[in-house]
């Protein structure tokens, strides 16, 4: 479980606060999406949970984020990495091999486990992210998406029971952006693992996610159900996040008072809302 009470943090040499009055919850299991615009404080509430904040980037910081009970200014590093794994948003940044196989055993030896533990940790990563057949390809010939699940992979060798991923389909195509929140969501229902994922794409947080949090200057400002969290669409244009078009076309609708039922949160969603109307408009006479 993640508490955060009433943090802040103002990184070194910088003149206003990059994180404000953040208070956050999140339960055992969650799929939580954090969405917000370039500088809203994304990576920087990431970097709080894995201990980077304060750790390694320094500053003033506030309040107190804990960790399975551990506050993480307090705590080692090592026992939150643990908890906590993280892929960052540049990933050639946290690789560290150059062979698949090598890239996910780094870890695995790092945490001391046995021979047997490692060899069988290994094949079971390999199986349940699909990526067998990469094992012994350079992770320089690998494609955007297969680099992603070769991190996830490494990652999720070592058994986290929180998962961080800081925007891992920023440079993906549609598809294999998909095939990573499926891997996601795969993750979380299966193995009870919470994930949290930076995203800017909308409408795969609006699919996937059980939460959406939206930031914005530093600060949390909407918190809650997908569905919940995209009808405030004049706040969503305030801040610069487009909302799904589908949920534009619902407000427009019920500003009418032509449509009162739930907010669509997918095409499927969508069409439904739109024959509903229709059928109404028939009845109506319109
Ligand atoms: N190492 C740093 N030193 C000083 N200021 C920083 C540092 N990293 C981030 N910031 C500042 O903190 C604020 C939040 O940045 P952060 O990287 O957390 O935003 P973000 O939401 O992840 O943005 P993006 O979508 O571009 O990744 C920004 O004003 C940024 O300039
Ligand atoms: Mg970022």
């Amino acid at each position: 479980m993640i508490e955060i009470s009433k943090m802040g943090f103002q990184y070194s040499g910088s003149d206003r606060m990059a994180l404000r009055d953040i208070n956050l919850t999140i339960q055992d299991g969650e799929f939580v999406g954090l969405i917000g615009v370039s500088g809203a404080g994304k990576t920087s509430l990431t970097h709080t949970l894995t201990g980077m904040i304060p750790h390694h980037y320094k500053g003033d910081f506030y309040g107190s984020v804990r960790v399975n009970g551990m506050d993480t200014v307090e705590c080692r590093g090592e026992d939150l990495y643990r908890i906590v794994g993280s892929v960052f948003q540049d990933i050639d940044s946290q690789m560290v091999a150059s062979v698949v196989e090598d890239e996910i055993l780094y870890g695995l030896e790092n945490f001391g486990f046995s021979r047997e533990e490692i060899s069988e940790r290994l094949e079971n990563v390999l199986d349940t992210l699909g990526i067998r057949d990469l094992r012994y390809r350079a992770l320089s010939s690998l494609s955007g998406g297969q680099k992603q699940k070769v991190a996830i992979a490494a990652i999720v060798a070592l058994r986290p029971q929180i998962i961080v991923l800081d925007e891992p389909t920023g440079e993906l195509d549609p598809e294999s952006s998909l095939q990573i929140f499926r891997l996601l969501r795969q993750l979380n229902k299966e193995f009870g693992i919470t994930v949290l994922i930076v995203e800017q794409k909308i409408m795969l947080l609006c699919e996937y996610v059980d939460r959406m949090i939206v930031m914005n200057e530093g600060a949390i400002v909407f918190d809650g159900p997908a569905r919940d969290v995209v009808r405030h669409t004049s706040t969503f244009e305030d801040i610069g996040i487009n909302v799904p078009r589908v949920v534009t076309l619902c407000g427009q609708l019920q500003k009418k008072g032509l449509y009162n039922g739930q907010v669509p949160l997918n095409v499927e969603e969508g069409e439904k809302m739109v024959r509903e109307v229709l059928r109404g408009g028939r009845h109506a006479g319109i």
